[in-house]
């Protein structure tokens, strides 16, 4: 699905993202730690479009799409959701996921606001949709409410059911459970697996919160200094020496 070569990405003297290579299989739940400042959103940046490599490259189903624009990528099924929640906080929820969803419809918004009959079916279509996607991730009974008044953990739901409606076929995530109690932790954890499985995507995963990350995970890499320093199985990340002293060591 995903191929990621000697991926390099350097900020004047910092290297945040160095010579790191990885590949993700269709339908893998992948996932991806290290501390603070490892180049994680880095990567995520890279295979975005939103950052261009210094060095290497990336190919996704077998294209080369190094340097492509975001939006082009996101044309070609790579979705995303941010490690800061960028949502329309005035807008409604529904609305939010609306608007990602017209990438994907062919009137687009001129169409729907000069209000063409087909666009208007379009619309229709869209809005089921979007109610159904707020239904998948737990917000179906407050789809007028605007988003900012949600609470945190409600907002990165949300931002998930964005991400989806431009109907990806590879998700990143990006700290998803960033600011959610145990309890949320815990749900997002099912919802996380139900999107893969119900929906049958590919999952790029960013977390810190260690627990959840063995436990959803297929395979583990893990950064370090924008370096990539182990990649496997999440009991052998585990056990692995250079992690635990880079990363796990309060863990264990
Ligand atoms: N646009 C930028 N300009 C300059 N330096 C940057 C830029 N983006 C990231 N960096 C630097 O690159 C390194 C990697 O940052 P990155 O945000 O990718 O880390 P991270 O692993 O996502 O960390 P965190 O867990 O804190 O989110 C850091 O040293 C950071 O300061
Ligand atoms: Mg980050």
């Amino acid at each position: 699905m995903l191929s990621v070569e000697a991926l390099t990405c350097s900020f004047g003297g910092v290297m945040a993202v160095s010579r790191v290579s990885f590949s993700v299989q269709r339908g893998e739940l992948f996932g991806l730690i290290g501390p603070n400042g490892a180049g994680k959103t880095t990567l995520f940046n890279l295979i975005t479009g939103l950052s261009a490599p210094t060095a290497g490259r990336l190919r996704y189903q077998g294209r080369d799409i190094t340097g492509l624009r975001p939006h082009r990528i996101a044309g070609l099924g790579i979705a995303r959701t941010f490690q800061n929640v960028r949502l329309f906080g005035e807008l409604s929820a529904l609305q939010n996921v609306m608007i990602a969803r017209h990438v994907r419809t062919t009137s687009g918004l001129v169409g729907g606001v000069i209000g063409l009959p087909s666009a208007r079916a379009e619309e229709r279509e869209t809005r089921r949709r979007a109610l159904a996607l707020l239904e998948l991730v737990g917000l179906a009974d407050r789809p007028d409410e605007r988003a900012r008044n949600f609470a945190y953990g409600d907002q990165r739901r949300l931002e998930i059911a964005r991400a989806l409606a431009l109907e990806p076929e590879l998700l990143l995530l990006d700290e998803p459970a960033a600011g959610m109690n145990s309890g949320e932790k815990r749900s997002l954890g099912g919802l996380i697996r139900g999107i893969r499985t119900r929906l049958g995507l590919t999952i790029l995963l960013i977390e810190h919160h260690v627990p959840l990350v063995m436990d959803l995970c297929d395979r583990i890499a893990v950064l370090n200094f924008g370096e990539l320093i182990a990649l496997g199985a999440p009991a052998n990340v585990q056990r692995d020496a250079a992690v635990i002293e880079a990363y796990l060591g309060d863990e264990v």
